[in-house]
């Protein structure tokens, strides 16, 4: 099994090209499925994740072929409505394909994605959404059975309780080829949501208000073939601005749109840390700007002082700098829906807030149980209490290397991060999750000067 060696304290200095966005791209895959005819979308990720949705498109007897980063998928061949468990519980955005089935073939049969190492993430909302269109589902041996009623889907209203991307993007993608207008309240609004919109209206679809908490559309008999560019990924994007930050370096994160990431950007000024957006990119200088004008302090070999110090003692700068950055200071974090703070870069932060100056307060409002790296960064020398959803960590002058264990996706890529600021060596087991959501990340890190290689642990 995979494994990552990360020797930590190098300045991350240079540019890193941000791909396309995941979560963006898995249900416009999906939504290849409402296509009688070719969809062709540009900048996906070369991720684990896309390869087992094409795995799914595949089980359900559409191709998609891959090439450098562009997916030309055709749903012509579409001839099953079954989405076996053994792809279903790889992946929990699977169920992106219930909407499609149910509004092209009359029915689905879905496995029920299992929970994962943080939550039981439910789906009821997806099952509502799909009963507001006027389809009848119930659950069997594990899975979801949807069937539309006689005519095919019609358009219905639905209020949701809770703002689900998930949800959002099945009842956009379904009642697209409903009868009638389906109104959606409480809508997600992330810019994921917004571009599905886009790629159905790009289709042929009417939809309003995407973007916003009510969203219309008008169903329309058809869709057809469509070429659409994915957006950049907001939160692979947050990941390196973290890594420039937490080594006290000077990153352009190529391709990353600002807008799409406003309050990550903001928190990340209130710590300290100099963001600006420049032509093309994001750059982000975890120096806080402070020696960026001194050659002496920008050479790639640069060390990140970390001087051995009590809790809330300051880090120590980089030898050769004209003057030490003052180092971040800590702030308090609490994910929300989009506008606010991201969930999936919620441990990304918590990593940061390990090594800044004072204490911050980390509050989950969207998944109370994503807390599996907080044991791993305790490993590494954090000082962290958490209670219920809450963690309240406070930051110590260094992080010492150690052997730590990813878990999910974004926890993995909190130890990246943690172990490139950490003295010493880090390793970290089953990156397999990593590679899930970020593409190629040890390529990219080292471009950046990082020292990380992968390397073959043994074991299954
Ligand atoms: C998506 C993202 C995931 C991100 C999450 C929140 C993809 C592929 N994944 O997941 O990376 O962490 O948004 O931004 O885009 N809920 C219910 N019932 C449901 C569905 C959701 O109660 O039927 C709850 C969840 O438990 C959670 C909240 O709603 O508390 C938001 O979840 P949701 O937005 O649906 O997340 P996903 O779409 O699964």
């Amino acid at each position: 099994m995979d494994a990552f060696r990360v020797l930590g304290g190098r300045r991350l200095q240079g540019t890193v090209e941000i791909g396309g966005a995941k979560n963006a791209a898995l249900p416009m895959m999906a939504a290849a499925l409402l296509v009688p005819g070719r969809t062709f979308l540009r900048r996906v990720p070369h991720l684990r994740d896309v390869r087992t949705m094409r795995e799914l498109l595949g089980a359900l007897g559409v191709r998609g072929d891959y090439t450098d980063h562009c997916f030309e998928i055709d749903a012509t061949t579409l001839d099953s409505h079954v989405a076996p468990y053994d792809i279903v519980r790889r992946m929990r955005a699977s169920i992106y394909v219930l909407g499609p089935l149910l509004a092209r073939v009359g029915k689905a049969k879905v496995s029920l994605p299992g929970g994962c190492a943080w939550g039981p993430r439910p789906v009821d909302l997806h099952l509502k959404g799909m009963e507001a269109l006027g389809a009848s589902v119930s659950l069997e041996e594990g899975y979801i059975l949807a069937e539309a009623p006689p005519g095919g889907l019609r358009g219905g209203r639905i209020a949701f309780d809770i703002s689900s991307v998930g949800a959002t993007g099945n009842v956009l993608m379904a009642a697209s080829l409903a009868k009638g207008t389906t109104v959606i309240e409480n809508a997600a609004c992330e810019p994921d949501i917004v571009a599905l919109a886009e790629f159905l209206i790009a289709a042929g679809a009417r939809i309003t208000g995407q973007g916003t908490a009510t969203i219309a559309v008008e169903g329309v008999a058809g869709l057809h073939s469509v070429e659409f560019e994915n957006i950049p990924d907001r939160i692979e994007a947050g990941t390196y601005a973290v890594a420039a930050a937490i080594t006290w370096g000077d990153v352009l994160l190529r391709g990353a749109r600002a807008d799409q990431m406003a309050i990550v950007l903001e928190r990340l000024r209130e710590m300290g840390a100099a963001v600006t957006e420049e032509l093309g990119g994001v750059r982000v200088r975890g120096d806080g700007g402070g020696i960026s004008g001194s050659g002496a302090a920008r050479v790639g070999a640069d060390v990140v002082g970390v001087g051995a110090g009590g809790i809330g003692a300051a880090r120590t700068g980089p030898p050769g700098a004209a003057s030490a950055p003052e180092g971040l200071r800590a702030i308090d974090i609490t994910t929300q829906p989009y506008p606010g703070f991201p969930t999936d870069l919620q441990a990304q932060f918590t990593a940061l807030l390990c090594l800044a100056q004072g204490t911050g307060v980390v509050t989950d409002t969207i998944y109370p149980d994503r807390f599996t790296h907080i044991p791993e960064l305790i490993r590494l020398g954090a000082e962290i209490k958490l209670h219920a959803n809450v963690v309240t960590v406070s930051g110590v002058a260094s992080l010492q290397g150690a052997e730590v264990m990813s878990t999910d996706i974004r926890a993995s890529s909190a130890l990246v991060l943690a172990g490139l600021a950490a003295q010493g060596e880090t390793r970290i087991h089953r990156v397999y999750h990593i590679d899930r959501g970020y593409e190629s990340i040890e390529t990219r890190l080292q471009g950046l000067g990082a020292m990380i290689e992968r390397y073959d642990a043994g074991g299954p």
